[in-house]
This record gives C-alpha cells, structure tokens and sequence, in this order.
C-alpha cells in the first residue's frame, strides 16, 4: 500500500517551532530539492504564515506563492485555511470567502486543507464549493478532541456530512498531539468503514505520542500523514519525515520518497536549525515531550498563554485552580475542540473566573460573541445557566453567522483604493486592515529607494 506524505517544514514546522519566522529567502534555495524528493504535498501556506508575512517579514504572501509555485512544478502544493475565518480571526463574507479561495487556486495552490474550530460544517461549506469549482482539491479536516460529545458514531456522523458537502479527501487535525494511538486506531477504522474518501492525519509531536499514532493510522488504512524534515521536526512540530519514512517503507508500505533526496533536504535545513537555536528563536523547550498535555488536555500554546497571564497578573501561584476550572469552562460551552480562537476564549475565561472569584461575573467580548452564536454551534450543549447570566434576556443566533454579514469585497476594494495594486492586495486589505496599510506604504518606500539606488548604481 502507498502512504501519502505530505511536508510541512514551510509551514506547520515553522509555524509550531520558530512562531513561523522562515523568510523566503531562507528557503528558496531548498525548493527545487524538495521538488524532487516525491511528497505527495508540501505544506507551505495559509495558517499563520499569511499574517507573519505582512506584520513581520515585510513579504507579501501572495508573491512568496507565486515564487514557490515557479520553482516547484510536480509536487501538490497545500495550504491550511480556517473556513469562514479564512487567515484571520473573525467571520467573512462570502463574496470575500470565495474571491480569497479562487485566488489561491490561481495563484498556485493544489490542496485546501479547510477547517472549522467547533467542526460547524456550515462555516466550511462556501470554501469546499468554491475549491471544488476552481478544480483544487477541497480536503476537510475534522479539528480532533475528546470529550462526552465526541463519541466514534458523531464523528462518523460529522464525516458522512462532509462527503455530502462534496469534499475531495479527509483530515484528522490533532492539532494539541493529544490523539492516542488506540484513538487514532479506532477513529481511523471507523472512518475507513463509511467513507472512501482519502483520509490523512495530521498530529504534533508534543505529548511524545505522533510516531506510534502515525503508525496505528497507517495500519488502520489513512492514506496520508504530516511530517516534518527532521532539523525542524519533533515537540510542537511534527514526527521527522526520514524517520516515518524508514519505519514505513521496511514494513512493506510504499511511499514514492526518494531519501537521497531526503538527506540533500536535511543538509539544507541542518544549519538553518542551528542558526534559529543559536538566535533564541527556537527554544529547545519546544522540543521537550511534554506529557503533562495528556493529564491536562490542553494544547501546549494555550497552556504558555495562561502562564503568561497569570504572571502579569502577579497570580502564577494560581495556576492549579486555573488548571481545574478551564475543563469546567469547557465543558459549559459545549466541549468546543480546543484551537484558535476557542482555546484562547476558553483559557482566558478560566483564568478571569478564578481570579475574579465568581464564575462569569466578568466575561470577554469573545465569550458573549461565542454565546451569541457568532463562531457557530458547539458540539455539545451550552450551560443555560451561563447563557443566561452572561446574555440575559438576548437569545443566542442559531443562523450560519456569514449570512447576517454584507457582500465585503467591492467596498475593501473602494476603500483602500490605489494603495491595493490588484485584487490579492484588496483580501490582504480586507483581512488585516492596519497591517496592509502599514506593510503597502512601506512596500512604496522600499521600492523608491530601489529605484533611486539604481539610478545612482547607472551614474
Ligand atoms: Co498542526
């Protein structure tokens, strides 16, 4: 049997180990090679790389794309986007939805691994239809929890829905690590029996559990799984491709990757890793297994994000009952699976209810948003008790949110007028407004300078 492998060193790898500060240029040189070694994707946008570009990179994403496209011409090239939320935080319109998927096709992308943080099928339906019109493969991941609601017939139930919806493949999104072997196993063998869609996995290293879970999916029948070349693999990334790669070919599975080709990869992303170590960007503490995940259940970013905030608030010793209440906040929104934005949501209403003293006496604008129905419908019941104290006499929206909102690109395209040079500018505009702004006018000067400089250089 063939195994799919899909690269994620451009993306998740740098996303989970380097907050995804991998420049263009630090990896053009590699691309041609990664062309050659026989993945069935790279994984090389969309998630936080979209964002980082702009606010941090001085790169416009859509050029890096182009330019990745340019260079690497057999291999499937794949990006993950967050439904309605497509790069951002919060709910598009349609029109928006669909002009951002159509131009990610056109500008080179093969596969759109879409999810949606509570599995609210109706915030991913606009993306599926469009990829599909644009000839991409629309590949849906289910966002991976455990909980009382999330029981092997719901999530076949969910995936059947999916196949309805017209998705071309299939995606497990364990994005904490927290999915066990056994887990994946059964989740893997119950999926295979009612779908024949082609299914990959997607985990993390963290809680040290991904190599045995790759292995119980692969011998469950997943077609594909996430890996990462192995300088920037392990912790928060995800397992080394040469090492699954070894492990699977010698137990009869095929899987197309040349490891000639692997190790010119590895010699090329040695030093990088080296470099970013020696820079303090990567912190070997993201390299550690943490199994303390497994005991809490929480992703490893959410649980940095609740220390952070219980030091600024000189509370750290509260850290325990913190710990305690946010399975309890948790479970009164309905057992949400936890990923941006429900993990943040979740964490820092945990923390407020402890130290405030009384459960939901003070709640974020994103709580009561996520009450109102904004993000979609949790996957277990809501505490109406918790509705009632935080929304009073308001009901909660039970409608697909995108619909209550406006047709949004001709008006981004009218207001940001000449400062947008073509339509990618306008949904990278609509998306992070101030920091479009920002990053187009200095865009500008850059390239006056240029011109002065060559000016100059003729003289
Ligand atoms: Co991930």
């Amino acid at each position: 049997m063939k195994i799919q492998i899909t690269e994620t060193v451009l993306r998740d790898a740098g996303q989970s180990l380097i907050a995804t500060r991998l420049p263009y240029d630090k990896f053009e040189g590699v691309l041609e090679t990664l062309d050659k070694a026989g993945y069935y994707s790279l994984e090389c946008w969309g998630g936080a790389t979209f964002d980082t570009c702009l606010r941090y990179l001085d790169e416009d994403p859509w050029v890096r794309l182009r330019e990745i496209r340019k260079r690497v011409k057999r291999t499937k090239l794949q990006m993950l986007l967050r439904g309605q939320n497509l790069l951002g935080y919060k709910h598009y319109p349609d029109d928006v939805v669909r002009k951002f998927v159509e131009l990610s096709v056109k500008n080179g992308i093969d596969v759109i691994r879409i999810f949606d943080a509570l599995n609210d099928l109706r915030n991913i339906e606009t993306c599926v239809s469009e990829t599909i019109k644009h000839k991409g493969d629309a590949q849906v991941a289910i966002s991976y929890t455990s909980s009382p609601v999330h029981t092997l017939e719901n999530y076949v139930q969910l995936i059947k829905k999916i196949e309805e919806m017209g998705a071309t493949s299939l995606c497990i999104k364990d994005m904490a690590g927290i999915m066990s072997p056994k887990e994946c196993y059964d989740l893997v063998k119950a999926i295979k029996e009612n779908s024949s869609l082609p299914l990959h996995v997607h985990t993390h290293s963290t809680t040290g559990l991904a190599y045995m879970t790759y292995l119980k999916a692969v011998e469950a029948g997943a077609e594909g799984i996430d890996t990462a070349i192995s300088p920037f693999s392990g912790g928060t990334s995800q397992p080394a491709t040469e090492t699954l790669v070894y492990t699977l070919e010698q137990m009869g599975y095929s899987t197309s990757v040349d490891t000639s080709v692997l190790s010119d990869i590895n010699d090329y992303f040695a030093p990088l890793a080296e470099e970013y170590l020696e820079s303090g960007l990567l912190d070997p503490r993201v390299l550690m297994t943490d199994a303390g995940i497994l005991k809490y259940q929480i992703p490893g970013g959410m649980l940095s994000n609740l220390i952070s905030q219980l030091k600024s608030a000189g509370a750290i010793d509260r850290l325990g009952e913190v710990l305690a209440e946010t399975p309890r906040v948790r479970e009164d929104m309905g057992y949400p699976p936890l990923v941006t934005p429900s993990s943040q949501i979740i964490g820092v209403q945990a923390a407020t209810n402890v130290l405030v003293g009384e459960r939901y006496k003070s709640v974020s604008k994103e709580i009561s948003a996520y009450l109102r129905g904004e993000y979609g419908t949790p996957p277990g019941k809501v505490n109406p008790e918790v509705i009632r104290k935080v929304l009073g006499e308001e009901k909660p929206h039970t409608g697909r949110f995108a619909d209550t909102l406006k047709d949004g690109f001709e008006a981004g395209k009218a207001e940001i007028g000449d400062k947008a040079r073509c339509d990618e500018d306008v949904l990278s505009y609509i998306i992070f407004p101030q920091v479009y702004e920002k990053f187009a006018a200095e865009r500008d000067e850059r390239e006056r300078n240029r011109v002065k400089y060559t000016i100059t250089k003729v003289k």
